[in-house]
């Protein structure tokens, strides 16, 4: 297992670019299977989670090309509808098949995906909607078995969750008749999947809005199509944070601001010296004081930098108190940025982070994606060296990350121990 070996602290330097976001293109993935057509997704990022969502693709038959950054699909011939657990098991976005299956071919058996390390994670949006589009859904062996004609109809999210809203919106391009899904999450994935869609050939109203509308099409009206998914704007907040914690002038690019809106509020209104541009920001150093952060569905404060924005609090003057509204069991960062020097006190869903506290570096391990990320931060900012074992999560949704870290200015290595013990 990989490891990252980072000497801090860091003074970060220049600009580095964010890739193509990782939950938009797995969603986007999954929509290829709608498409008798070829697809072709250009610039992928190179992610554990999407290489995974292909291996996937190309069991349930879907033919794979690659040419330089062009992705090609040919999803003409599917030869199963079956997601197995192997697969499922190494990511939960998996689901995501099921939509465009039943869609496509009335038919699915999807392994469940289970809980996972930030909380128990259901998927009774996803099933009870599907249900009430046509589909007759039995739970067998682990596995979620659908069968059914998807039909046009209304529906009302209990939740505004961001896969139920995907997954459901996928069933519906290829539906008889006209769906509504209302209470429909926001999130900018969601409006980057209907624009993919429709490019598609898709009739879906209202993007953006939380009422989608959705007249369900042939699968013949369906055309061949080249798409980019937008740029990840949790990739930006991370490196954001990253120059923030470390007082450097940093340039990130390749993303809209305007997606992590409230995030540049927040830190605003903590005292950060932020320059907006239209795709890109630059972050200057500044003196920062203590906040309040309270995550919630977009246009929210996004439960995916919560961790993040804890390991830049620990390091500010003055104390913050961090709420997490979306998962019951997301401060798994806690106790590994304790390693380094935080004092942070977790009460129910909520933290209180005593700010001003200088990180020292340490052996840490990464828990999940996002909680790996705030440990990235930490070590940044931390004297000395921290070693971040468990790489594999950070890999799942983070491009290329020693070599971009590196390009602005980190001493960052990549370690295999079991490959140097046995040498
Ligand atoms: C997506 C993102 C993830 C992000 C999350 C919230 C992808 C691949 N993942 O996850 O990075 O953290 O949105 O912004 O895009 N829930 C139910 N029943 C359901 C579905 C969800 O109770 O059927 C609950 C979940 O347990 C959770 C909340 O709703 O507490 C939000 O989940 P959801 O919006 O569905 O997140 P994901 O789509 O899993």
């Amino acid at each position: 297992m990989d490891q990252l070996v980072i000497n801090g602290p860091s003074k970060l330097s220049g600009s580095v670019k964010v890739s193509s976001a990782k939950n938009a293109c797995l969603p986007i993935l999954a929509g290829v299977l709608l498409n008798p057509k070829p697809t072709h997704l250009k610039n992928l990022p190179d992610l554990r989670d999407i290489r995974t969502m292909c291996k996937l693709l190309e069991m349930l038959g879907v033919k794979i090309t690659k040419n330089d950054n062009i992705t090609t699909f040919d999803a003409s011939d599917l030869t199963s509808t079956e997601a197995t657990y192997e697969l499922v098991k190494t990511m939960r976005a998996s689901i995501f098949v099921l939509g465009p299956l039943m869609a496509r071919k009335s038919n699915a058996k999807v392994s469940l995906p289970g809980g996972c390390a930030i909380g128990a994670r259901p998927i009774d949006l996803h099933l009870t909607n599907l249900e009430k589009m046509g589909a007759t859904i039995t739970l067998e062996e682990g596995y979620v078995k659908a069968e059914g004609r998807m039909t046009g109809t209304h529906l009302v999210l209990a939740f505004p969750s961001v896969g139920a809203t995907e997954n459901l919106l996928m069933a519906a391009v290829l539906a008889d008749g006209k769906t509504t899904i209302e209470n429909c999450a926001l999130e900018p994935e969601i409006t980057d999947l209907a624009n993919f869609l429709n490019k598609m050939g898709a009739r879906i109203e209202g993007i953006g809005t939380k009422t989608l509308v959705i007249e369900g099409v042939m699968e013949s009206e369906l055309c061949e199509l080249e798409y980019e998914a937008i740029g990840d704007r949790i990739e930006a907040s991370t490196y954001v944070m990253a120059a923030l914690a470390t007082q450097s002038t940093l340039t990130v690019e390749g993303f809209n601001p305007e997606h992590i809106e409230f995030i540049t509020e927040k830190l605003i209104e903590m005292g950060a010296n932020i320059k907006v541009g239209p795709d890109y920001m630059t972050m200057e150093p500044s003196t920062l004081k203590g906040v309040k952060i309270d995550t919630a569905p977009y246009p929210g404060f996004p439960t995916d930098a919560q961790a993040q924005i804890m390991a830049l609090t620990c390091l500010i003057d003055g104390n913050s108190l961090i709420s997490e509204n979306i998962f019951e069991n997301r401060f798994m960062h806690v106790p590994e940025l304790k390693r380094l020097g935080a004092r942070i006190t977790v009460k129910g869903n909520s933290t209180f982070v005593e700010g001003g506290f200088q990180f020292t570096g340490a052996p840490v391990m990464a828990t999940d994606l996002r909680a790996s990320a705030a440990l990235i931060i930490a070590a940044l900012a931390a004297k000395g060296t921290t070693t971040i074992r468990r790489v594999y999560h950070l890999d799942r949704g983070y491009a290329d990350l020693d070599n971009k870290l590196r390009s602005i200015g980190v001493d960052v290595k990549r370690e295999n121990p079991e490959l140097e013990n046995n040498k």
